[in-house]
């Protein structure tokens, strides 16, 4: 069989729906396997893991295929309707093994219950291999994407404070701010875009840089600048069909290079030179700061303290947070102006909130976005109806019990979430955009059902939840702001829903049009 008909599979595993191909399963449960997770009895009582219901390969293989042909992957439908009986099914496939697949929030909640001290994604087996192979670029530390375990533990300890408080995002107001004028600017020069993907693009690499690299890259000037032309390009191949290839078959490799490891790799390369060089400027122009409190440090500044002077932390967490913070928040983001575009009344009522406390000329600050709660509610329900994350992936560390069967440790585990979060089960018109279902107190939210807490993570959940969802949520909520303070936004194109290439994105073009507001 040809390795491209492998694809479709391998996109599933690379979007986290399937874990990596790399790591052979490990069926049985050994004698050492600890059963920690299993409640008194529960294993005993549940059923064997021969009994669980198995998705026939070759029809899941013809359906992938045939939507990939489409031009339309919609895996997690497919994947649906095999679960449709039983919420849990497996899969089998050469070089791959066993794969679990677990649906309903309860399970969800079990998998991460049992996570342990050092959960590992298989998803991201591609990163964990490259760096270890790139030793050169990455000498004290593989970063977050690229190790698992102890390895693991270290790099996310050195950064975990610094970035999941939310004061150290709200740091970044009024930059993110600025930057999100410019790319409105620029995009009342560029009216009739086809698409608004690549200026968001662009948006989000800015603000990734202003973040992890404390500079202006200039990706949202009218011609970019060298560097920022630079960066996009690298941006474009290190996210784009290379990246898919590689991460998606066994790592042939390490063997022979063929053309897309030559991209992936030279892109790569150059994108680490161009960080490394931005990076080296702004500790040289922060070394002589005197900050008066940590809250007056910069993210670099911050990590740089903490890892000391020489380390490559910082600049493997940028690297990160390029390679997954761009097009996860730009594709959000496009879903975001898209709903609001098609959504007008409540649009309406986010436009309310925001000029009731950010009347024009008003500059918007870190205590002013704390009380606002319409952009909040308004992600949230975005990344519930058009996640960019469909699911995520667990190596099990501890025997545990899903959906009634048991499954030994060793077990790649994946949890599909689209479909949960877009139910009736678990929410009151599902289908429809309601941000006010996620405002307590709210009447709409009082009404609705009371969903699950494990009903909508699409940051995930545990020691490994996403690292930058505070950035990544302080920046979607600074375009909702400053966007609607600013302009209505208008959408009235097809219908969009999701395609998992990779990482989900929109199935067609996202034509907004920015109209003026006086
Ligand atoms: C809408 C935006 C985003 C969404 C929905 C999202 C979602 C996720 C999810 C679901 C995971 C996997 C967690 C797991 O396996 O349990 C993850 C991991 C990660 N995300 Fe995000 N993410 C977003 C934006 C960002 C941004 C802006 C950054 C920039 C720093 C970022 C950096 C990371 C990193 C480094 C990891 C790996 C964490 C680890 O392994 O310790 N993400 N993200």
């Amino acid at each position: 069989m040809s390795l491209s008909k492998l694809r479709p599979l391998a996109n599933l595993q690379r979007a986290g729906w399937l874990p990596g191909m790399q790591q052979q399963v490990r069926l049985q449960a050994t004698a050492a396997a600890t059963q920690e997770g299993v409640v008194n009895g529960a294993w005993e009582n549940a059923k064997p893991f021969k009994d669980l219901p198995k998705i026939p390969m070759l029809d899941v293989m013809r359906k992938m295929d045939e939507m990939r042909k489409l031009g339309k992957p919609r895996y997690h439908k497919l994947f649906a309707e095999y679960m449709a009986e039983e919420n849990i099914t497996r899969f089998w496939f050469p070089g791959m093994g066993w794969q679990v697949f677990i649906t309903e929030p309860e399970d969800v909640q079990t998998m991460f219950a049992n996570d342990g001290k050092h959960p590992i994604e298989p998803g991201f087996d591609f990163f964990v291999q490259y760096r270890h192979y790139k030793k050169n670029l990455f000498p004290d530390s593989t970063g977050l994407l690229g190790s698992h375990g102890e390895e693991w533990y270290h790099a996310r300890s050195m950064v975990q404070q610094d970035m999941m408080r939310p004061k150290s995002a709200l740091y970044y107001v009024d930059d993110i701010s600025e930057i999100t004028n410019q790319f409105l600017d620029l995009m009342q020069k560029n009216r009739d875009v086809p698409d608004v993907i690549p200026f968001i693009y662009r948006w989000a690499l800015e603000s990734v840089g202003a973040i992890f690299l404390d500079s202006r890259i200039g990706c949202l000037n009218d011609q970019p600048a060298m560097e920022a032309q630079a960066m996009i390009e690298c941006v474009d191949v290190c996210l784009g069909d290379p990246l898919i290839e590689l991460s998606t078959k066994p790592p042939i490799w390490k063997i022979w290079k063929g053309a897309d490891y030559k991209k992936f790799d030279a892109a790569s390369e150059r994108m680490f030179q161009i960080t490394s060089g931005i990076i080296k400027k702004a500790q040289i122009k922060n070394k002589d700061k005197v900050y008066e409190n940590k809250e007056s440090m910069n993210v670099l500044a911050k990590l740089t303290e903490k890892c000391g002077p020489d380390s490559t932390i910082p600049q493997v967490m940028a690297m990160d947070a390029l390679f997954a913070g761009i097009d996860t928040t730009g594709n959000t983001s496009a879903f975001i102006l898209y709903l609001l575009g098609s959504n007008p009344e409540k649009q309406e009522l986010v436009y309310k909130e925001i000029v009731e406390k950010l009347p024009p000329g008003k500059q918007l600050t870190a205590s002013i976005l704390n009380e606002l709660k319409y952009p909040k509610a308004v992600v949230q329900e975005t990344l519930r109806l058009l996640p960019v994350v469909g699911g995520f992936g667990r190596l099990t560390q501890t025997d545990m019990v899903l959906a009634g069967y048991q499954i030994p440790a060793g077990t790649k585990v994946s949890a599909t979430i689209v479909e949960p979060m877009r139910s009736e089960k678990h929410f009151q018109n599902a289908d429809k955009f309601i941000p006010e279902r996620w405002i307590r107190g709210c009447p709409a939210a009082e009404a609705g059902k009371k969903s699950h807490p494990f009903a909508c993570i699409p940051f995930s959940h545990g020691p490994r939840m996403c690292i930058g969802r505070r950035f990544a949520e302080l920046e979607m909520h600074v375009l909702i702001i400053e966007t609607l303070r600013r302009y209505k936004v208008k959408y009235e194109g097809p219908v969009v829903d999701l395609i998992t290439p990779f990482i989900n994105r929109p199935d067609g073009p996202i034509k907004v049009t920015f109209e003026p507001r006086n």
